[in-house]
Protein backbone atom coordinates (compact mmCIF):
# COMPACT_ATOMS: atom_id res chain seq x y z
CA UNK A 1 0.00 0.00 0.00
CA UNK A 2 1.35 3.45 -0.78
CA UNK A 3 1.91 5.62 2.11
CA UNK A 4 -1.35 8.00 0.80
CA UNK A 5 -3.26 4.40 1.30
CA UNK A 6 -2.36 4.38 4.33
CA UNK A 7 -3.17 8.14 4.80
CA UNK A 8 -6.52 7.88 3.71
CA UNK A 9 -7.63 5.15 5.53
CA UNK A 10 -7.05 6.69 8.87
CA UNK A 11 -9.74 9.42 7.71
CA UNK A 12 -12.32 6.29 7.81
CA UNK A 13 -13.16 7.36 11.04
CA UNK A 14 -12.11 11.15 12.11
CA UNK A 15 -10.78 12.44 15.09
CA UNK A 16 -10.76 16.56 13.62
CA UNK A 17 -8.99 18.78 15.95
CA UNK A 18 -11.94 20.88 16.48
CA UNK A 19 -14.65 18.15 17.00
CA UNK A 20 -16.44 17.89 20.25
CA UNK A 21 -18.41 15.01 21.07
CA UNK A 22 -22.00 15.30 22.07
CA UNK A 23 -21.40 14.96 26.11
CA UNK A 24 -17.87 17.39 26.20
CA UNK A 25 -20.31 19.78 24.18
CA UNK A 26 -23.15 19.40 26.67
CA UNK A 27 -20.28 19.60 29.78
CA UNK A 28 -18.98 22.85 28.63
CA UNK A 29 -22.17 24.48 26.99
CA UNK A 30 -23.96 24.02 30.78
CA UNK A 31 -20.93 25.35 32.37
CA UNK A 32 -20.87 28.14 30.13
CA UNK A 33 -24.39 28.88 30.65
CA UNK A 34 -23.95 28.74 34.54
CA UNK A 35 -20.95 30.96 34.50
CA UNK A 36 -22.58 33.57 32.25
CA UNK A 37 -25.90 33.67 33.79
CA UNK A 38 -24.22 34.00 37.64
CA UNK A 39 -22.05 36.50 36.50
CA UNK A 40 -24.49 38.63 34.36
CA UNK A 41 -26.56 38.60 37.89
CA UNK A 42 -23.67 40.74 39.57
CA UNK A 43 -22.86 43.13 36.73
CA UNK A 44 -25.24 45.42 38.35
CA UNK A 45 -23.23 45.47 41.49
CA UNK A 46 -19.86 46.27 39.94
CA UNK A 47 -18.70 48.74 37.58
CA UNK A 48 -20.00 49.67 34.59
CA UNK A 49 -16.14 49.44 33.04
CA UNK A 50 -13.12 48.13 34.74
CA UNK A 51 -11.24 51.61 32.99
CA UNK A 52 -8.24 49.94 32.40
CA UNK A 53 -5.45 51.60 29.91
CA UNK A 54 -4.88 49.24 27.03
CA UNK A 55 -1.96 48.51 27.96
CA UNK A 56 -3.36 46.57 30.82
CA UNK A 57 -5.58 44.81 28.96
CA UNK A 58 -2.65 43.77 26.82
CA UNK A 59 -1.13 42.39 29.49
CA UNK A 60 -4.63 40.49 30.64
CA UNK A 61 -4.54 39.08 26.90
CA UNK A 62 -1.16 38.20 27.04
CA UNK A 63 -1.41 40.07 23.68
CA UNK A 64 2.42 39.52 22.23
CA UNK A 65 1.88 35.75 22.69
CA UNK A 66 2.30 34.54 18.88
CA UNK A 67 0.30 31.38 17.88
CA UNK A 68 0.10 28.07 19.81
CA UNK A 69 1.12 25.26 17.82
CA UNK A 70 -0.47 23.13 19.66
CA UNK A 71 -4.18 23.04 20.85
CA UNK A 72 -5.85 23.90 24.44
CA UNK A 73 -8.09 21.73 26.56
CA UNK A 74 -11.14 22.96 25.30
CA UNK A 75 -13.20 23.30 29.05
CA UNK A 76 -10.38 24.93 30.64
CA UNK A 77 -10.21 27.75 27.52
CA UNK A 78 -14.11 28.32 27.85
CA UNK A 79 -13.80 28.46 31.45
CA UNK A 80 -10.91 30.58 31.66
CA UNK A 81 -12.00 33.12 28.76
CA UNK A 82 -14.98 33.84 29.75
CA UNK A 83 -13.20 35.12 33.08
CA UNK A 84 -11.15 37.08 31.53
CA UNK A 85 -14.05 38.18 29.28
CA UNK A 86 -15.85 39.51 32.05
CA UNK A 87 -13.14 40.70 33.90
CA UNK A 88 -11.97 43.42 31.25
CA UNK A 89 -14.96 44.43 29.46
CA UNK A 90 -17.15 47.66 29.73
CA UNK A 91 -21.06 46.27 30.15
CA UNK A 92 -22.99 47.82 28.11
CA UNK A 93 -25.93 45.97 29.85
CA UNK A 94 -25.19 47.79 33.04
CA UNK A 95 -28.03 49.43 34.61
CA UNK A 96 -25.83 52.65 34.30
CA UNK A 97 -24.75 52.73 31.43
CA UNK A 98 -25.74 55.64 29.60
CA UNK A 99 -23.21 55.93 26.78
CA UNK A 100 -23.65 56.40 23.18
CA UNK A 101 -26.94 54.49 21.50
CA UNK A 102 -25.81 50.91 22.93
CA UNK A 103 -28.58 48.63 24.19
CA UNK A 104 -28.79 46.24 27.13
CA UNK A 105 -28.81 42.78 25.01
CA UNK A 106 -31.77 40.97 25.48
CA UNK A 107 -31.42 37.27 27.38
CA UNK A 108 -33.68 35.70 24.36
CA UNK A 109 -31.39 37.43 21.83
CA UNK A 110 -27.96 35.88 23.53
CA UNK A 111 -29.79 32.51 23.68
CA UNK A 112 -30.83 33.03 20.13
CA UNK A 113 -27.09 34.02 18.66
CA UNK A 114 -26.17 30.56 20.16
CA UNK A 115 -28.66 28.47 18.71
CA UNK A 116 -28.13 30.52 15.28
CA UNK A 117 -24.27 29.60 15.42
CA UNK A 118 -25.20 25.84 16.08
CA UNK A 119 -27.30 25.44 12.75
CA UNK A 120 -24.74 27.87 10.89
CA UNK A 121 -27.44 28.98 8.09
CA UNK A 122 -26.59 30.27 5.24
CA UNK A 123 -29.54 33.38 4.87
CA UNK A 124 -28.10 34.12 1.41
CA UNK A 125 -30.22 32.17 -0.21
CA UNK A 126 -33.26 30.36 0.16
CA UNK A 127 -33.14 26.77 -0.19
CA UNK A 128 -29.88 26.78 1.79
CA UNK A 129 -31.67 28.47 4.81
CA UNK A 130 -35.66 27.52 4.66
CA UNK A 131 -36.91 28.13 7.50
CA UNK A 132 -34.04 30.85 8.75
CA UNK A 133 -34.99 33.15 5.10
CA UNK A 134 -38.75 32.97 6.14
CA UNK A 135 -37.71 34.04 9.78
CA UNK A 136 -35.95 36.97 8.45
CA UNK A 137 -38.98 37.83 6.26
CA UNK A 138 -41.39 38.03 9.21
CA UNK A 139 -39.05 39.95 10.98
CA UNK A 140 -38.38 42.47 9.09
CA UNK A 141 -42.26 42.66 8.61
CA UNK A 142 -42.27 42.41 12.51
CA UNK A 143 -40.53 45.43 12.52
CA UNK A 144 -42.22 47.47 9.82
CA UNK A 145 -45.55 46.65 11.41
CA UNK A 146 -43.71 47.90 15.01
CA UNK A 147 -43.25 51.40 13.67
CA UNK A 148 -45.78 51.55 11.54
CA UNK A 149 -44.85 51.11 8.17
CA UNK A 150 -45.96 49.57 5.73
CA UNK A 151 -46.20 45.56 6.18
CA UNK A 152 -46.05 44.70 2.23
CA UNK A 153 -42.51 46.69 2.16
CA UNK A 154 -39.25 44.95 1.31
CA UNK A 155 -36.47 44.89 3.23
CA UNK A 156 -33.53 42.69 5.35
CA UNK A 157 -31.22 42.40 8.34
CA UNK A 158 -27.87 44.16 8.13
CA UNK A 159 -24.87 44.66 10.40
CA UNK A 160 -26.15 48.03 12.25
CA UNK A 161 -27.06 51.62 11.41
CA UNK A 162 -24.35 52.63 9.23
CA UNK A 163 -25.18 49.73 6.78
CA UNK A 164 -28.83 49.90 6.62
CA UNK A 165 -28.62 53.59 5.94
CA UNK A 166 -25.76 52.52 2.95
CA UNK A 167 -28.50 49.98 1.92
CA UNK A 168 -31.08 52.59 1.09
CA UNK A 169 -29.03 55.36 0.25
CA UNK A 170 -27.80 52.62 -2.67
CA UNK A 171 -31.45 51.59 -3.43
CA UNK A 172 -32.36 55.30 -3.95
CA UNK A 173 -29.24 55.89 -6.26
CA UNK A 174 -30.38 53.01 -8.15
CA UNK A 175 -34.21 53.93 -8.33
CA UNK A 176 -33.40 57.76 -9.51
CA UNK A 177 -30.10 57.46 -11.75
CA UNK A 178 -30.95 53.45 -13.00
CA UNK A 179 -27.40 54.15 -15.63
CA UNK A 180 -24.81 53.93 -12.16
CA UNK A 181 -24.85 50.22 -12.12
CA UNK A 182 -23.64 50.04 -15.34
CA UNK A 183 -21.95 52.85 -16.12
CA UNK A 184 -20.92 54.39 -12.97
CA UNK A 185 -20.96 58.41 -12.44
CA UNK A 186 -20.01 60.24 -15.07
CA UNK A 187 -19.18 63.66 -15.90
CA UNK A 188 -21.16 63.84 -19.07
CA UNK A 189 -24.21 63.49 -16.50
CA UNK A 190 -25.87 66.01 -13.90
CA UNK A 191 -23.95 65.32 -10.65
CA UNK A 192 -26.23 63.34 -8.08
CA UNK A 193 -26.85 65.67 -4.78
CA UNK A 194 -28.06 64.41 -1.40
CA UNK A 195 -29.61 66.73 1.12
CA UNK A 196 -29.87 66.25 4.58
CA UNK A 197 -29.16 68.29 8.05
CA UNK A 198 -26.06 68.89 9.64
CA UNK A 199 -26.96 67.16 12.18
CA UNK A 200 -26.87 64.05 10.34
CA UNK A 201 -24.86 61.12 11.75
CA UNK A 202 -21.73 60.20 9.87
CA UNK A 203 -22.67 57.37 8.03
CA UNK A 204 -23.85 59.86 5.45
CA UNK A 205 -20.22 61.13 4.57
CA UNK A 206 -19.09 57.35 4.53
CA UNK A 207 -22.13 56.32 2.45
CA UNK A 208 -21.28 59.01 -0.26
CA UNK A 209 -18.12 57.96 -0.37
CA UNK A 210 -18.18 54.30 -0.61
CA UNK A 211 -21.26 55.14 -3.35
CA UNK A 212 -18.56 56.83 -5.08
CA UNK A 213 -20.46 60.42 -4.92
CA UNK A 214 -18.03 61.41 -3.18
CA UNK A 215 -18.38 63.63 0.39
CA UNK A 216 -18.80 66.47 -1.54
CA UNK A 217 -22.07 65.44 -3.58
CA UNK A 218 -24.15 66.03 0.38
CA UNK A 219 -25.67 69.20 0.45
CA UNK A 220 -25.92 69.92 4.19
CA UNK A 221 -28.63 71.88 5.27
CA UNK A 222 -28.47 74.12 8.35
CA UNK A 223 -31.29 73.18 11.67
CA UNK A 224 -33.18 75.58 13.35
CA UNK A 225 -33.67 76.69 16.97
CA UNK A 226 -34.70 73.03 17.53
CA UNK A 227 -32.33 71.27 15.80
CA UNK A 228 -34.54 70.81 13.07
CA UNK A 229 -33.92 70.75 8.88
CA UNK A 230 -34.65 74.04 8.19
CA UNK A 231 -37.22 73.47 5.27
CA UNK A 232 -36.79 76.79 3.56
CA UNK A 233 -33.18 76.04 3.21
CA UNK A 234 -33.47 72.93 1.94
CA UNK A 235 -35.92 74.27 -0.54
CA UNK A 236 -34.11 76.97 -1.78
CA UNK A 237 -31.02 74.88 -2.65
CA UNK A 238 -32.73 72.14 -4.35
CA UNK A 239 -33.96 75.26 -6.62
CA UNK A 240 -30.54 76.25 -6.98
CA UNK A 241 -29.41 72.88 -7.79
CA UNK A 242 -31.16 72.15 -10.51
CA UNK A 243 -31.07 75.73 -11.69
CA UNK A 244 -26.79 74.51 -12.33
CA UNK A 245 -27.83 71.34 -14.52
CA UNK A 246 -27.23 68.86 -10.98
CA UNK A 247 -29.59 66.45 -10.22
CA UNK A 248 -30.81 66.33 -6.83
CA UNK A 249 -32.28 63.11 -5.67
CA UNK A 250 -32.08 61.88 -1.81
CA UNK A 251 -33.52 64.02 1.44
CA UNK A 252 -32.75 62.18 4.45
CA UNK A 253 -35.03 63.12 7.24
CA UNK A 254 -33.58 62.28 10.45
CA UNK A 255 -35.93 59.99 13.14
CA UNK A 256 -33.79 60.46 16.27
CA UNK A 257 -30.62 62.43 15.69
CA UNK A 258 -28.03 60.46 17.40
CA UNK A 259 -26.29 63.88 19.37
CA UNK A 260 -29.76 65.44 20.69
CA UNK A 261 -32.50 62.62 19.61
CA UNK A 262 -34.12 65.68 17.30
CA UNK A 263 -36.87 64.83 15.21
CA UNK A 264 -36.80 66.14 11.71
CA UNK A 265 -40.40 67.61 10.33
CA UNK A 266 -40.83 64.24 8.64
CA UNK A 267 -44.42 64.95 7.23
CA UNK A 268 -43.21 67.82 5.58
CA UNK A 269 -40.38 66.43 4.54
CA UNK A 270 -42.24 63.37 2.71
CA UNK A 271 -44.27 65.98 0.95
CA UNK A 272 -41.78 68.09 -0.35
CA UNK A 273 -40.04 65.04 -1.82
CA UNK A 274 -43.36 63.95 -3.41
CA UNK A 275 -43.60 67.70 -5.12
CA UNK A 276 -40.12 67.46 -6.11
CA UNK A 277 -40.00 63.63 -7.23
CA UNK A 278 -37.27 62.86 -4.83
CA UNK A 279 -36.24 60.05 -2.96
CA UNK A 280 -37.39 60.05 0.86
CA UNK A 281 -35.29 58.71 3.56
CA UNK A 282 -35.59 57.96 7.06
CA UNK A 283 -32.40 57.73 9.16
CA UNK A 284 -34.64 56.18 11.82
CA UNK A 285 -31.89 53.70 13.35
CA UNK A 286 -32.10 54.52 16.85
CA UNK A 287 -35.35 57.06 17.16
CA UNK A 288 -37.73 54.79 14.29
CA UNK A 289 -38.32 52.73 16.86
CA UNK A 290 -40.67 54.97 19.32
CA UNK A 291 -42.63 56.10 16.05
CA UNK A 292 -45.78 54.46 17.47
CA UNK A 293 -44.81 54.61 21.07
CA UNK A 294 -46.90 56.70 23.82
CA UNK A 295 -45.09 60.09 24.25
CA UNK A 296 -43.06 60.33 21.44
CA UNK A 297 -42.83 63.36 19.36
CA UNK A 298 -46.07 62.84 16.53
CA UNK A 299 -43.87 63.74 14.09
CA UNK A 300 -42.06 60.36 14.07
CA UNK A 301 -45.90 59.09 12.15
CA UNK A 302 -44.86 60.25 9.18
CA UNK A 303 -41.92 58.03 8.35
CA UNK A 304 -44.60 55.68 7.01
CA UNK A 305 -44.40 57.81 3.97
CA UNK A 306 -40.95 57.84 3.66
CA UNK A 307 -39.53 55.38 0.55
CA UNK A 308 -36.62 54.16 2.78
CA UNK A 309 -36.69 53.63 6.66
CA UNK A 310 -32.98 52.69 8.36
CA UNK A 311 -34.03 51.11 11.98
CA UNK A 312 -31.65 49.06 13.97
CA UNK A 313 -32.45 46.24 16.32
CA UNK A 314 -29.43 46.40 17.90
CA UNK A 315 -30.76 50.04 19.44
CA UNK A 316 -34.28 49.69 20.85
CA UNK A 317 -35.13 46.30 20.12
CA UNK A 318 -32.50 45.31 22.81
CA UNK A 319 -30.88 43.22 20.32
CA UNK A 320 -27.26 41.76 20.83
CA UNK A 321 -25.14 43.49 18.73
CA UNK A 322 -25.12 43.62 15.42
CA UNK A 323 -28.54 44.35 13.68
CA UNK A 324 -29.56 46.91 11.54
CA UNK A 325 -32.32 46.46 9.04
CA UNK A 326 -33.28 48.56 6.25
CA UNK A 327 -36.70 48.96 5.00
CA UNK A 328 -37.74 50.12 1.41
CA UNK A 329 -41.17 51.10 0.33
CA UNK A 330 -41.28 48.94 -3.06
CA UNK A 331 -39.35 45.36 -2.41
CA UNK A 332 -38.52 45.68 -6.03
CA UNK A 333 -36.11 48.74 -5.32
CA UNK A 334 -33.60 46.75 -3.54
CA UNK A 335 -33.30 44.17 -5.89
CA UNK A 336 -33.02 46.71 -8.73
CA UNK A 337 -30.02 48.12 -7.05
CA UNK A 338 -28.22 44.63 -5.99
CA UNK A 339 -29.26 41.70 -7.67
CA UNK A 340 -27.10 40.01 -10.54
CA UNK A 341 -27.47 36.43 -11.53
CA UNK A 342 -24.29 34.73 -12.36
CA UNK A 343 -24.90 31.14 -14.04
CA UNK A 344 -23.76 29.16 -11.20
CA UNK A 345 -26.79 30.70 -9.52
CA UNK A 346 -29.83 28.87 -10.26
CA UNK A 347 -32.64 29.62 -7.65
CA UNK A 348 -35.97 29.81 -8.14
CA UNK A 349 -37.43 33.36 -8.04
CA UNK A 350 -40.73 32.64 -6.01
CA UNK A 351 -38.06 32.47 -2.74
CA UNK A 352 -36.65 34.83 -0.57
CA UNK A 353 -33.05 35.18 -1.44
CA UNK A 354 -31.14 37.98 0.19
CA UNK A 355 -28.07 37.91 -1.77
CA UNK A 356 -29.83 39.63 -4.16
CA UNK A 357 -31.45 42.35 -1.41
CA UNK A 358 -28.19 43.50 -0.43
CA UNK A 359 -24.39 43.79 -0.44
CA UNK A 360 -23.60 40.10 1.14
CA UNK A 361 -23.70 37.35 -0.47
CA UNK A 362 -23.02 34.45 2.08
CA UNK A 363 -25.09 35.98 5.18
CA UNK A 364 -25.47 34.55 9.19
CA UNK A 365 -28.89 34.11 10.76
CA UNK A 366 -28.85 37.47 12.51
CA UNK A 367 -32.92 37.47 12.66
CA UNK A 368 -33.20 34.20 15.01
CA UNK A 369 -32.12 36.93 17.93
CA UNK A 370 -34.76 39.47 16.47
CA UNK A 371 -37.59 36.88 15.73
CA UNK A 372 -37.12 35.41 19.32
CA UNK A 373 -36.95 39.35 21.74
CA UNK A 374 -40.04 39.81 19.13
CA UNK A 375 -41.94 36.79 19.88
CA UNK A 376 -41.07 36.90 23.33
CA UNK A 377 -42.64 40.87 24.39
CA UNK A 378 -44.89 41.34 21.15
CA UNK A 379 -45.71 44.99 20.63
CA UNK A 380 -46.86 45.96 23.87
CA UNK A 381 -43.88 44.43 25.48
CA UNK A 382 -41.70 46.66 23.20
CA UNK A 383 -43.91 50.06 23.44
CA UNK A 384 -43.65 49.23 27.28
CA UNK A 385 -39.86 49.38 27.49
CA UNK A 386 -39.59 51.96 24.89
CA UNK A 387 -41.86 54.52 26.79
CA UNK A 388 -40.53 53.50 30.15
CA UNK A 389 -36.72 54.19 28.95
CA UNK A 390 -38.13 57.50 27.80
CA UNK A 391 -39.59 58.30 30.97
CA UNK A 392 -36.80 57.78 33.03
CA UNK A 393 -34.46 60.20 30.23
CA UNK A 394 -37.67 62.91 31.33
CA UNK A 395 -37.48 62.41 34.55
CA UNK A 396 -33.79 63.05 34.93
CA UNK A 397 -34.23 66.27 32.73
CA UNK A 398 -36.06 67.03 35.56
CA UNK A 399 -33.86 66.36 38.30
CA UNK A 400 -31.66 68.42 36.80
CA UNK A 401 -33.13 71.38 35.49
CA UNK A 402 -33.99 71.36 39.52
CA UNK A 403 -30.70 72.14 41.00
CA UNK A 404 -28.30 75.06 40.51
CA UNK A 405 -25.29 73.30 39.36
CA UNK A 406 -27.15 72.08 36.27
CA UNK A 407 -27.69 73.13 32.80
CA UNK A 408 -30.45 71.29 30.69
CA UNK A 409 -30.14 71.96 26.97
CA UNK A 410 -32.62 69.53 25.58
CA UNK A 411 -34.20 65.96 26.17
CA UNK A 412 -36.33 64.16 23.31
CA UNK A 413 -36.91 60.26 23.17
CA UNK A 414 -34.71 58.94 25.83
CA UNK A 415 -31.65 61.28 25.27
CA UNK A 416 -30.78 64.22 27.41
CA UNK A 417 -28.27 66.65 27.32
CA UNK A 418 -26.83 69.40 30.01
CA UNK A 419 -23.48 70.27 31.83
CA UNK A 420 -22.35 70.99 35.11
CA UNK A 421 -21.81 74.74 36.09
CA UNK A 422 -20.90 75.30 39.48
CA UNK A 423 -23.29 77.66 41.10
CA UNK A 424 -21.18 80.93 40.89
CA UNK A 425 -20.74 80.81 37.60
CA UNK A 426 -24.16 80.34 36.22
CA UNK A 427 -24.88 83.88 35.68
CA UNK A 428 -21.15 84.56 33.70
CA UNK A 429 -22.05 81.46 31.44
CA UNK A 430 -21.69 83.38 27.99
CA UNK A 431 -18.43 85.16 28.68
CA UNK A 432 -15.74 83.56 26.54
CA UNK A 433 -13.58 82.58 28.86
CA UNK A 434 -16.15 80.97 31.04
CA UNK A 435 -17.07 79.08 28.59
CA UNK A 436 -13.59 77.47 27.62
CA UNK A 437 -13.54 76.55 31.14
CA UNK A 438 -17.09 74.88 31.07
CA UNK A 439 -16.04 72.89 28.27
CA UNK A 440 -12.96 71.85 29.79
CA UNK A 441 -14.57 71.89 33.48
CA UNK A 442 -17.22 68.66 31.44
CA UNK A 443 -14.62 67.14 29.72
CA UNK A 444 -13.05 66.44 32.60
CA UNK A 445 -15.66 65.11 34.34
CA UNK A 446 -16.68 63.12 31.63
CA UNK A 447 -13.72 61.27 31.64
CA UNK A 448 -13.52 61.24 35.66
CA UNK A 449 -17.55 59.56 35.53
CA UNK A 450 -16.07 56.80 33.36
CA UNK A 451 -12.73 56.13 35.46
CA UNK A 452 -15.12 56.02 38.40
CA UNK A 453 -17.03 53.14 36.90
CA UNK A 454 -20.33 54.42 38.90
CA UNK A 455 -22.19 55.30 35.62
CA UNK A 456 -21.35 55.92 31.90
CA UNK A 457 -22.37 58.63 29.88
CA UNK A 458 -21.13 60.40 26.70
CA UNK A 459 -21.36 63.53 24.75
CA UNK A 460 -22.88 65.92 22.38
CA UNK A 461 -21.17 69.32 21.18
CA UNK A 462 -23.59 71.87 20.39
CA UNK A 463 -22.42 75.11 18.84
CA UNK A 464 -19.12 74.98 20.26
CA UNK A 465 -20.78 74.13 23.62
CA UNK A 466 -19.43 70.57 25.02
CA UNK A 467 -22.11 68.70 26.65
CA UNK A 468 -22.71 65.43 28.90
CA UNK A 469 -25.34 63.29 27.30
CA UNK A 470 -27.35 60.16 28.85
CA UNK A 471 -28.89 57.75 26.86
CA UNK A 472 -31.56 55.48 27.56
CA UNK A 473 -32.03 52.05 25.58
CA UNK A 474 -31.53 49.85 28.80
CA UNK A 475 -34.42 47.85 30.24
CA UNK A 476 -32.13 47.23 33.61
CA UNK A 477 -32.14 50.99 34.31
CA UNK A 478 -34.50 51.91 37.24
CA UNK A 479 -35.92 55.39 39.18
CA UNK A 480 -32.74 54.65 41.65
CA UNK A 481 -29.80 54.65 38.79
CA UNK A 482 -31.32 57.91 37.11
CA UNK A 483 -31.74 59.38 40.88
CA UNK A 484 -28.23 58.34 41.51
CA UNK A 485 -27.00 60.57 38.57
CA UNK A 486 -26.81 63.98 39.23
CA UNK A 487 -25.17 63.71 42.67
CA UNK A 488 -22.97 61.39 41.22
CA UNK A 489 -22.02 64.01 38.58
CA UNK A 490 -22.25 67.08 41.56
CA UNK A 491 -19.56 65.28 43.67
CA UNK A 492 -17.03 64.50 41.04
CA UNK A 493 -18.06 67.91 38.91
CA UNK A 494 -16.82 69.68 42.31
CA UNK A 495 -13.74 68.17 42.97
CA UNK A 496 -12.89 68.58 39.13
CA UNK A 497 -14.09 72.52 39.39
CA UNK A 498 -11.45 72.63 42.74
CA UNK A 499 -8.77 70.99 41.07
CA UNK A 500 -9.14 73.25 38.27
CA UNK A 501 -9.44 76.59 40.03
CA UNK A 502 -6.10 75.48 42.10
CA UNK A 503 -4.35 75.03 38.67
CA UNK A 504 -5.62 78.03 37.18
CA UNK A 505 -4.62 80.18 40.13
CA UNK A 506 -1.02 77.95 40.14
CA UNK A 507 -0.71 79.46 36.67
CA UNK A 508 -1.67 82.82 37.34
CA UNK A 509 0.68 83.13 39.96
CA UNK A 510 3.58 82.20 37.86
CA UNK A 511 2.84 84.46 35.45
CA UNK A 512 2.90 87.11 37.51
CA UNK A 513 5.97 86.05 38.72
C1 LIG B 1 -29.21 58.21 14.05
C2 LIG B 1 -28.12 57.19 13.81
N1 LIG B 1 -27.87 56.76 12.57
C3 LIG B 1 -26.93 55.85 12.30
C4 LIG B 1 -26.17 55.31 13.31
C5 LIG B 1 -25.11 54.28 13.00
O1 LIG B 1 -25.51 53.06 13.53
P1 LIG B 1 -24.47 51.86 13.76
O2 LIG B 1 -23.52 52.34 14.82
O3 LIG B 1 -25.33 50.73 14.19
O4 LIG B 1 -23.79 51.61 12.47
C6 LIG B 1 -26.38 55.73 14.63
C7 LIG B 1 -25.57 55.21 15.74
O5 LIG B 1 -25.67 55.61 16.86
C8 LIG B 1 -27.40 56.69 14.88
O6 LIG B 1 -27.67 57.10 16.12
Amino acid sequence: MSGNAIDIESLRRRHAPLAMDAAAFREIGHRLVDDISHRLSRVPDGRVTPGESPSEVRRALQAELALPSNGADAASLVRDTTGMLFDHSLFNGHPRFFGYITASPAPIAMLGDFLASALNQNVGAWNLAPIASEMESQAVRWIAELIGYRPTCGGLLVSGGNMANFVCLLAARAAKAPWVRTEGLRSDRPRLLVYASTETHTWLHKAADMSGLGTDAIRWVPVNAARQIDLGELRTRIDEDRRAGHQPFLVVGNAGTVATGTVDPLGRLAALCREEDLWFHVDGAYGALAAQVAGAPADLAALANADSVAVDPHKWLYAPLEAGCALVKDPATLRNAFAYHPAYYRFDEEMVNYYESGPQNSRGFRALKVWLALRQVGRAGYYRMIADDIRLAEHLRRLLDERQDFQVVSRSLSIATFRYVPADLASQRRDVPVEEYLNRLNQQLLSAVEKSGEAFLSNAVDGGTFLLRVCIVNFHTSLEDIEAVPPLLARLGAQIDSALRGELALTRAEEIA
